[in-house]
């Protein structure tokens, strides 16, 4: 079942029903100033850090889903609405959400009131501007009255949510005309304000919940709408809000538009006040509103946005015979991942904003899905993230994106971290072509006295690997590896230790982790990325040292096979017992998906046939309609030895989920060896857009991504099995929306930056006759055909550049030449 549709054109989901099976959220903002907004204007906004600059207030987990947000109600002679239908829920008679590129519309209809609601977030500005137009579409002169509602978060959405003794007595505001100003603290320890506005004059206002809402009412019926009247109210501590009345009279056919602005302003420390040391500064904020005060400036700013999407988007565009690849390459894949450059995973309506800030390995693997975009941003990223290394390439997990500096609380020890750096450094230079890149002078844990050249860093993170071996030659597990779920070293007996962070006192001697527990999935990452390693050196004259890398990771290609082969797979590691996990001789958890992709792609065991095994195991025992399941059987009972995994009852998030993240990987590798048909088939898979026909099913939002899909275990526990199968959950901020991005634009559509230029070489479904392509590519438009006469699935048989025929699939790059028509022949 459907709950909306594609509008390919004007690159937007159309919601047609509130009632979506999940609430269908967007994302707008793409520098500072961000608001997650649902299909019914839910949600809410931050500064920079979903944390520590949380700008309005949103209950996480709530009865009912998703309350709180930006809403505007109108009392029409007492019939009381909203645009989005919640939260009064007013049955309307029309309804839409277009969800578009950093833009939403939600329009409602009641009694032949029309009501359009236009939020987005201009480029370079610091608040959200809200354009409400209100139409009479009937034949009588209409009378209503509109209020709009926001609710103040006391900044730190940590202690907002949780230090109450406290912020029931800090909140304040001010009122200047139409503008309300949120300026809790500001007179103590901060220098920054919040203010709603909108450009008219109001006839009333309210800054204090609970004389709005009335304290036993809710959202849904709040005591001033009822009355038809705005109380005056002024917040004094408790809960601070902002809420505007207006009273409006249409004549039939009359429109009236009105524009508010939820801003942020930062002031410097000596210009915080006005004369009298008291009243704010309100210069900015009158700034701000100046700028987007009418419609035509709204439209400006939408003109501008959109521009700013049509040239990020221009970048890569493809045409082929399946649309639904077409929309996901084109718009909404492509759209994610600057969603997640931007987030990382820190908030999403799955994820709080409180919990973690950009993660290390997180935030490297989302550059390779937005580094064609934004190149720049790519490498301060890079820079960022590298500059929260340690001195021995060790990493911490993770850093908040406000200070940029490691936290400390979670600390480092993941055996993957380093080698995400690796290949987001490779994926910008292949990009760019910007060798520079690795001259940068990077601080490690951020102290500019112990920088090195980026280069260093990479040096660094390839031996880290090297240097942290367990007793097979593979690397160490430490405290996880890419699987936070995998923790062969916590061995776990009390509630409430975390599973990552927790040392057993039997590590403590050790460093923390065992030095038994080893990761084969680390062994195939560290084969797959190290080459690039070597490629980087060999490209610098670094001959010796290629070498010397290279003689590590054939060392390491090696020991994979000879202690972690099972025969028909790839094993997944030993556990601190040194036991095999992820074997046919284990009872449960037999094969695990994460190591076999970089395995394939890495040659390992190629000449002995292990990647056709492999994939043929992946086929046969993950495979389901609706993905590839994390490792089978799913464990059943809690094996203290592997940690949180055995956690998730079977068929959920790391314990036999469809983590969606490594099906990519998958996708990538059947590519890689030729098997086109299956890349496509798990591509299809889970790729949202061909998930858009079962959204009762799947639930979560038909245009982007999720973490994980409930499993074919899922329900088994409960004699159920199968229930909540196909279910999304965690939609949105996830590795897979990179991976993915490369799986199809790089693997399938095979259209891959190289150091030496662009390559092109597909590995497509062999019913497709070809496919279009058009790359901007450092500085030059590639325009590619694939042609497929003979309908297999990949090989390169001739490729012609400007008339002329090449030799391999990289187009030979020439200095200055600004377009190049390729054409390419499988065979
Ligand atoms: C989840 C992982 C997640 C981790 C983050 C775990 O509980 O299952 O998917 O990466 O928490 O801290
Ligand atoms: C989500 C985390 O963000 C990611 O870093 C991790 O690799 C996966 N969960 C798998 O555990």
């Amino acid at each position: 079942m459907k709950f909306g549709f594609f509008d390919d054109a004007n690159r937007e989901y159309v919601i047609t029903t509130p009632r979506t099976p999940y609430p269908w959220i967007n994302y707008l903002g793409t520098q500072g100033f961000f608001s997650l907004i649902s299909n019914t204007a839910g949600g809410y906004s931050f500064y920079k850090d979903a944390r520590l600059r949380r700008i309005t207030r949103y209950r996480y987990n709530n009865v009912p889903i998703d309350m709180g947000g930006r809403y505007f109600y109108i009392n029409d002679n007492g019939t009381i609405w909203n645009p989005g239908w919640s939260p009064v829920k007013t049955e309307l008679d029309a309804y839409e959400c277009r969800h578009g590129m950093g833009y939403t519309k939600i329009t409602g209809k009641k009694n032949d009131l029309k009501v359009n609601v236009t939020f987005f977030v201009p480029q370079d500005y610091d608040g959200e501007v809200q354009q409400v137009v209100l139409t009479n579409e009937g034949s009588a002169e209409k009378s209503f009255s509109l209020f709009s509602f926001a609710e103040w978060c006391l900044w730190d959405a940590q202690d907002d949510s949780n230090n109450f003794q406290r912020n029931f007595s800090t909140g304040r505001v001010e009122v200047d005309g139409s503008v309300i100003y949120h300026k809790t603290e500001y007179r103590d320890r901060r220098n920054h304000y919040a203010f709603y506005s909108v450009n008219d004059t109001i006839d009333g206002y309210d800054t204090d919940r609970d004389s709005f809402i009335g304290l036993y009412n809710g959202f849904n019926n709040p005591e001033a709408v009822l009355a038809n009247k705005a109380t005056n109210s002024f917040a004094d501590g408790w809960a601070p809000i902002a809420s505007h009345f207006k009273k409006i009279t249409l004549k039939p056919g009359e429109s009236k538009t009105l524009v508010f602005i939820l801003g942020y302003v930062e002031m410097p420390q000596d210009q915080k006040f006005e004369a009298d040391g008291k009243t704010i500064n309100k210069v900015k904020a009158k700034a701000m509103i100046e700028k987007y005060n009418t419609p035509e400036k709204f439209e400006a700013g939408m003109k501008e946005l959109k521009g700013y999407w049509d040239k990020l988007l221009g970048i890569l565009s493809v045409s082929t015979p399946d649309d639904k690849v077409d929309r996901m390459v084109n718009i909404w894949n492509q759209y994610q991942c600057m969603v997640t450059f931007n987030l990382s995973r820190s908030a999403s309506y799955f994820e709080s904003g409180i919990g973690r800030g950009m993660g290390f390995r997180d935030s490297n693997q989302d550059v390779l899905g937005f580094v064609h975009q934004i190149p720049d941003r790519a490498k301060e990223r890079i820079i960022d993230i590298a500059s929260t290394q340690f001195p021995d390439g060790g990493c911490y997990h993770q850093y908040q994106p406000l200070t940029k500096k490691g936290n400390a609380d979670i600390g480092g020890d993941f055996s993957d971290d380093p080698l995400w750096l690796i290949l987001s450094v490779s994926a910008y230079i292949k990009e760019t072509g910007d060798w520079g890149i690795l001259d940068e002078m990077v601080p490690y844990d951020n102290d500019m006295s112990v920088a090195e050249p980026l280069l260093e860093h990479l040096k660094v993170s390839f031996y880290h690997i090297v240097n942290n071996l367990g007793p097979h030659g593979l690397p160490l597990a430490m405290r996880a590896d890419w699987n936070d779920c995998i923790n062969l070293s916590c061995f776990s007996d009390t509630p409430g230790e975390s599973f990552q962070t927790y040392t057993n006192p039997k590590f403590a001697a050790e460093g923390g982790y065992s030095k038994v527990a080893e990761s084969v999935m680390v062994a195939a990452l560290f084969t797959y990325s190290g080459p690039n390693y070597v490629a980087i050196l060999k490209h610098l004259g670094k001959d010796d040292e290629a070498a010397k890398a290279q003689a590590e990771i054939d060392k390491m290609k090696k020991n994979i096979m000879e202690s972690a082969w099972d025969g028909d797979w790839f094993l997944r590691a030993y556990d601190a017992n040194g036991e095999k996990m992820g074997s046919k001789e284990c009872e449960e958890g037999q094969i695990f998906i994460e190591p076999q992709g970089f395995a394939i792609m890495s040659d390992v065991g190629k000449e002995q046939g292990a990647d056709l095994k492999t994939l043929a195991a992946i086929d046969e025992r993950l495979n389901t309609k609706y993905g590839l399941v994390l490792n089978n059987p799913a464990f059943t009972k809690y094996y203290i030895q592997y940690g949180e995994i055995s956690t998730y009852p079977g068929g959920y998030k790391e314990n036999a989920g469809i983590f969606t993240h490594n099906n990519a990987w998958i996708i990538c590798a059947a590519a890689y060896a030729g098997q086109g048909d299956q890349a496509f088939k798990y591509y299809s898979e889970i790729a949202p857009a061909f998930t858009e026909e079962t959204s009762d099913i799947h639930k979560t939002e038909p245009y982007v991504y999720g973490q994980m899909i409930g499993g074919k275990d899922a329900g088994a526990d409960i004699g159920q099995t199968g229930k909540n199968f196909g279910q999304g959950k965690n939609s949105w901020l996830t590795g897979t929306a990179a991976w993915n991005m490369v799986a199809i634009s790089q693997y399938i559509l095979g259209v891959q930056p190289d150091f030496d230029g662009l390559a092109i070489n597909p590995s497509i479904p062999h019913e497709w006759d070809g496919f279009k392509a058009t790359r901007q590519f450092r500085g030059a438009t590639y325009n590619i055909t694939v042609k497929n006469p003979n309908h297999v699935c990949k090989g390169v048989v001739s490729m012609e550049v400007d008339g002329k025929a090449v030799d391999g699939c990289i187009v030979p790059y020439v200095d200055g030449q600004k377009e190049y028509n390729v054409v390419v022949t499988l065979g």
